[in-house]
């Protein structure tokens, strides 16, 4: 059987990552500045993680969800402690796209509406409502396309807003704390802020897909709360699991679940939270978001020091640095001659940055070294 072609690939294949670094089988090591786009978050390999993996998986790693879990609990109230949203609740699920497929049936069933308001350069994932809110048509297959209801507006653009929230059929308005793919467009704190207004007049539900947003990677548990926000409900992947595919949508009390409302097979497993919880400890005991602040800032002005880069967007260790020519050339530059893993967005003049949140700043150093030599 041949795998199904759909990712173009590098010529590397890693065997072994430590830290923020990846080695290939000839001990190659290169720097990982993409974190496997956006997914390790405490570092690859962390011991306290292989640590808790092992030890749950010699216990138990998974049985259903017709039977009490603990470990869920313990991570709900780990999640709601460290994240400021103790009062919420937690559904857990596999990925991001699944995660924001739950959180628009949700807002559907609460609100007994039907219509999504999203935003132009909007990623939400590749199933099928997710895909409808995500503002690309070239993912969507021809059964994507039809009857979903669904009205794009520009990002920080409160007349669009107001104009597609006025009927009252709107279930949810959903938007990424800092847009990944799309190219780290953020919405503003007062667009933010004028979004929990509005939702709250019209009835909608405000959905933040912090999916690669969260966990610490903006130097704040979410994006969202630089604004003072509290959204209805967020959804959660990427670096909630290091690696391990665990996600989960956060629920205001104001939503009452049923029984049979949601379901999975796989999420919350034992050892799903295993990992998730481990990756608490670490943000925790590595005090991970204020290295993140710390280094991000830093970082940020490094990047708009360099005479090339025209733009730096984003915030903490989710950045995006815009030329004023195609960044193609200089990401293979930087993976092939410098060994540096960066990512790619929709803008084609930009490089995106989502290194693990303990890489340090002498490992950030290195890669602006290297940008510089690539640039000159
Ligand atoms: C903001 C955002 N939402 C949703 C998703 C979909 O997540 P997954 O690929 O785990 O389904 C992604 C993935 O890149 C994302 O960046």
């Amino acid at each position: 059987m041949q795998l199904f072609d759909v990712y173009p690939l590098f010529d590397i294949t890693p065997v072994r990552a430590e830290g923020a670094y990846v080695y290939d089988a000839e001990g190659t090591r290169y720097l990982d500045l993409y974190g496997g786009h956006a997914v390790i978050s405490i570092g690859h390999s962390h011991p306290h993680y292989v640590q808790a993996i092992h030890d749950q998986i010699g216990r138990i790693g998974f049985y259903s969800n017709s039977v009490k879990v603990p470990q869920q609990m313990e991570l709900a109230t780990r999640l709601g402690r460290m994240s400021g949203y103790d009062d919420y609740q937690l559904f857990l699920c596999n990925s991001g796209a699944e995660a924001n497929e739950n959180a628009i049936k949700l807002a559907s069933f609460h609100t007994g509406r039907k219509r999504v308001v999203a935003f132009r350069g909007s990623f939400h994932g590749r199933t099928a409502a997710a895909l409808n809110m995500t503002d690309d048509p070239k993912l969507s297959a021809p059964v994507n396309m039809d009857n979903f209801p669904v009205t794009y507006v520009a990002l920080n653009d409160p007349e669009a807003l107001s104009a597609a929230l006025s009927g009252d059929d709107v279930c949810a308005v959903i938007v990424e704390g800092i847009q990944g793919v799309g190219g780290l467009g953020s919405p503003s704190d007062d667009f933010l802020r004028l979004l929990e207004s509005e939702c709250k007049a019209s009835g909608a539900l405000l959905i933040l897909d912090e999916i690669q947003s969260g966990h610490g990677r903006t130097g704040k548990f979410f994006a969202h709360q630089q604004a003072g926000i509290r959204p209805d409900i967020i959804t959660i992947a990427k670096g909630m699991g290091n690696g391990f595919p665990v996600a989960g949508v956060i629920i205001s009390p104001a939503v009452r679940p049923k029984h049979g409302m949601l379901g999975t097979t796989f999420g919350g497993s034992h050892l799903a939270c295993a990992a998730a919880i481990a990756v608490l400890d670490v943000l925790e005991s590595e005090q991970l978001m204020a290295h993140v602040a710390e280094v991000g800032a830093r970082f940020k002005a490094a990047l708009e020091a360099i005479p090339q880069v025209v733009a730096v967007k984003g915030r903490g260790l989710m950045l995006g640095a815009e030329f004023a020519f195609p960044a193609k050339e200089v990401r293979t530059r930087l993976l092939m001659e410098h060994h540096i893993f960066t990512g790619a967005s929709s803008n084609p003049n930009q490089i995106r940055i989502l290194p693990p949140l303990n890489i340090s700043w002498q490992q950030l150093e290195h890669f602006i070294h290297a940008l510089e030599t690539v640039l000159r």
